[in-house]
């Protein structure tokens, strides 16, 4: 048969010798199963618009916030009686789904195993609503398949397959298997943590401002601005120096600085999306609601900054200590039940079962 580099992959790393690495990808197959958590991720400095599509490699570099309390959880189970990939999200079969069907595929080809797998996730964040739900899933399908198929994910994590293949999942889905603050590389779309969550005590206020899912995909909607924006070479263009600075702001620590840069990545990303025909508008009027409570935060001294993606919700970063003050301002445009502050997290990894 033929062996997988990733059979031996812990050996490549020193971490145990080739021949028990093999025993343990032959021992770890039967048993076959693993729960993973992973967090949503929220970028600070956006990727929008593709270089590659096949690949899902970006146009643009990335850096993110992995959070703690918002994710998906998925149990992947390896089955010799099953016939056919077996899916279920929030209680709902979804058989038919081509990502995570791709994902498993990817999976199974790596480690050379054949097996169907039966997947059960469950997402802790509104699915498909523009709350990034599509990273965490990604995330922590690959992580539970990658252990359920007896491989380490956090080896797996550094290698560039692997990456790939949940890259491919979802263009931001890699930036969720390490946490706190990470960068996602233009040049090959690997990820590599910048900060870890315990390094700074930040905190991201979610404001979730609709319910139900989105109209237009972030998929379909970034193919529709690199098609049709006059702004989206200009985006290209001005993104390189957001990175740079995002960099040198968490290398000081200067929230106010990061929040700056944040702000700015986040209204570039949607002027270029405004400006696609027809014009791409996640925003609704409680956004701009929001966008008002935090600028008078600001003018009021709270050190408060806003940032929304492919949605309506309005993401606030500050620091611990302001946390419940820019809550309960928030109060002013959602239920209480629609508001939570929440804590950088740790990246995707197995659950003790
Ligand atoms: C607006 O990762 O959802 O959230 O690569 O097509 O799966 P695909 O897109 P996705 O895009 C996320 C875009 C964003 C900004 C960001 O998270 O960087």
């Amino acid at each position: 048969a033929v062996v997988s580099k990733y059979a031996t992959s812990s050996a490549r790393h020193g971490t145990l010798d080739p021949a028990a690495s093999l025993r343990m990808t032959h021992t770890a197959t039967p048993t076959g199963t693993a729960t993973a958590w992973a967090g949503i991720n929220i970028a600070l400095v956006k990727y929008w618009g593709k270089r590659d599509a096949a690949a899902n490699l970006p146009a643009v570099g990335s850096l993110s916030l992995t959070l703690a309390e918002l994710g998906t959880r998925t149990t992947v189970t390896f089955d010799p009686t099953l016939t056919d990939d077996r899916f279920e999200l929030n209680g709902v079969a979804r058989d038919d789904d081509a990502r995570v069907r791709a994902l498993l595929d990817g999976v199974r080809r790596l480690r050379c195993l054949d097996r169907r797998a039966r997947v059960v996730s469950r997402n802790h964040v509104p699915t498909a609503s523009g709350l990034a739900s599509s990273a965490s899933g990604a995330a922590a399908l690959a992580v539970a398949a990658w252990a359920a198929s007896g491989g380490d994910p956090t080896v797996a994590r550094a290698d560039a397959a692997f990456v790939d293949l949940v890259r491919r999942g979802s263009g931001s889905a890699p930036r969720s298997l390490y946490g706190g603050l990470v960068e996602l590389d233009r040049s090959d779309g690997q990820v590599h943590p910048v900060l870890p969550p315990e390094a700074w005590n930040l905190r991201m206020v979610v404001a979730r401002l609709a319910h139900g899912p989105k109209a237009t995909s972030s998929r379909e909607g970034m193919a529709r601005t690199a098609r049709t924006s006059p702004y989206y070479a200009a985006w290209i263009a001005a993104h390189p120096a957001d990175l740079v600075e995002a960099r040198a702001a968490i290398e000081a620590r200067d929230l106010a600085r990061l929040g700056t840069v944040m702000e700015r990545s986040t209204a570039r990303m949607h002027a270029c999306m405004l400006a696609a025909d027809p014009p791409l508008r996640y925003w609704n009027g409680r956004t701009l609601d929001a966008l008002d409570v935090v600028a008078g935060l600001r003018a009021a001294g709270v050190g408060a900054w806003a940032t929304m993606d492919a949605g309506p919700h309005v993401k606030v970063l500050c620091a611990d200590a302001d946390a419940e003050a820019v809550r309960s301002a928030l109060c002013a445009v959602a239920p209480e039940d629609d508001l939570q502050i929440t804590r950088p997290g740790p990246g995707a990894h197995v659950e003790p079962r």
